[in-house]
């Protein structure tokens, strides 16, 4: 189990809450209680802002000065005390085993958590950023070196679009300079990706699709940023009138994306919502897994709202999923009830929370 016990205070709607989850963990209660709160808490502790807003001033309780989120989290014979505070000036500490840490990242490595909400559509119909982030998230955890180089890369795309704009006297021989580090971190980073995706499809496919019989007939095709057969130093070279007149850098692993088709064509033109929605199920699992798999490491998933839009069969097909993952799961709901068909399939130590105007009452 990935985390053991967990507390919050001035989060949202909740004054002040602790408990201790299981591996499956069921959080209800009526609309406005908190639910979403409680996930919105975990995923901050793990990534350091809310998957609801990028205003952390709304995150605090009405009236306070911060929020403080604590959690102990259980890794090989280990426990890990981690501990996030922010408040209303946007200044944040950071608690790692009773030390202080400058970055988030720290704290992202040892909690990876995932979530998946009724908006979580705009995986499929939003444009490439969010499919790109999915991929390097897992990429992220999988491979140490990654995040430098990823961190050093989106340094030198800003001063190339910076020199693009400013347009300083000295532009090409300033641009061949900054092209030559910018294919170099490129290469590295889609190295590192495209090798993530092949091991992904494979758990993806073998494991989750076939054994399942599930979503049959995919095919997920990974776009590095440009055209796979050309240099990219020949494609800067080729685009950098265009990219003098636009002011950025169109091509590059800034610009990579993942697509799923099907034989009808694109997923998110093919599947209805609740096929959608068993799709990204499958997804986060198998980056969870995989996650999982290589790092030892024990990951998290929100899932916030679950029944909404699944009708009992593919609730049934959800909880199949699940089964399939060693993640530590919460999940809200309304009522306990509409998710049985889920629980049925987990076989697994489960714990019922009742969330009341922001308090929380342990079944
Ligand atoms: N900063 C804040 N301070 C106090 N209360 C807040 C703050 N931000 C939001 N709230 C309130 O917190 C409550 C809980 O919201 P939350 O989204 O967690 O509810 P929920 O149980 O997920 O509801 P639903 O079933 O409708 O999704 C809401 O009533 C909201 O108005
Ligand atoms: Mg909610």
């Amino acid at each position: 189990m990935s985390i053991t016990s967990f507390s919050l205070s001035s989060f949202r709607n909740i004054e002040a809450a602790s408990f201790s989850p299981q591996c499956i963990n069921i959080i209800f209660g009526e609309n406005g209680s908190g639910k979403t709160s409680l996930l919105e808490a975990i995923y901050f502790l793990s990534h350091g802002r809310s998957f609801r807003t990028s205003k952390h001033r709304t995150v605090i309780r009405e009236g306070a000065e911060k929020f403080v989120l604590h959690a102990k989290k259980r890794s090989n014979n280990l426990t890990i005390p981690l501990g996030l505070q922010k408040n209303s000036q946007g200044e944040t500490l950071i608690k790692i085993q009773g030390k202080p840490s400058r970055r988030i990242s720290d704290l992202a490595q040892v909690l990876p958590v995932q979530v998946i909400t009724p908006d979580s559509y705009s995986f499929f119909f939003g444009g490439p950023k969010e499919r790109r982030s999915f991929v390097d998230l897992g990429v992220f955890h999988v491979e140490h070196e990654f995040f430098v180089h990823w961190q050093n890369f989106n340094k030198v795309l800003k001063q190339r679009n910076a020199l693009l704009k400013s347009k300083p006297r000295e532009l090409h021989s300033m641009l061949a300079v900054w092209d030559k580090e910018f294919v170099r971190l490129a290469e590295k980073i889609t190295q590192l990706r495209e090798s993530y995706i092949e091991r992904f499809k494979t758990l993806f496919f073998d494991r989750l699709c076939t054994e399942l019989e599930l979503l049959n007939d995919l095919e997920i095709v990974f776009d590095q940023g440009w055209k796979s057969k050309e240099s990219l130093l020949e494609v800067l070279k080729q685009n950098r009138e265009s990219d003098l007149m636009r002011g950025y850098t169109s091509k590059g692993p800034h610009k990579a994306d993942l697509t799923i088709k099907t034989s009808l064509g694109l997923v998110e033109n093919a599947f209805s919502r609740g096929q959608l929605k068993l799709l990204l199920y499958a997804l986060k699992v198998a980056q969870n897994s995989l996650i999982e798999q290589e790092t030892g490491k024990q990951s998290i998933l929100l899932i916030d709202d679950l029944p909404s839009e699944l009708s009992e069969d593919t609730k049934g097909k959800v909880g199949k999923l699940l089964a399939h993952c060693e993640s530590q799961i919460f999940i809200t709901t309304i009522e306990p009830e509409s998710v049985s068909a889920v629980l049925d399939a987990l076989d697994k130590p489960k714990a019922l929370f009742h969330v009341k105007h922001g308090e929380l009452i342990t079944r």
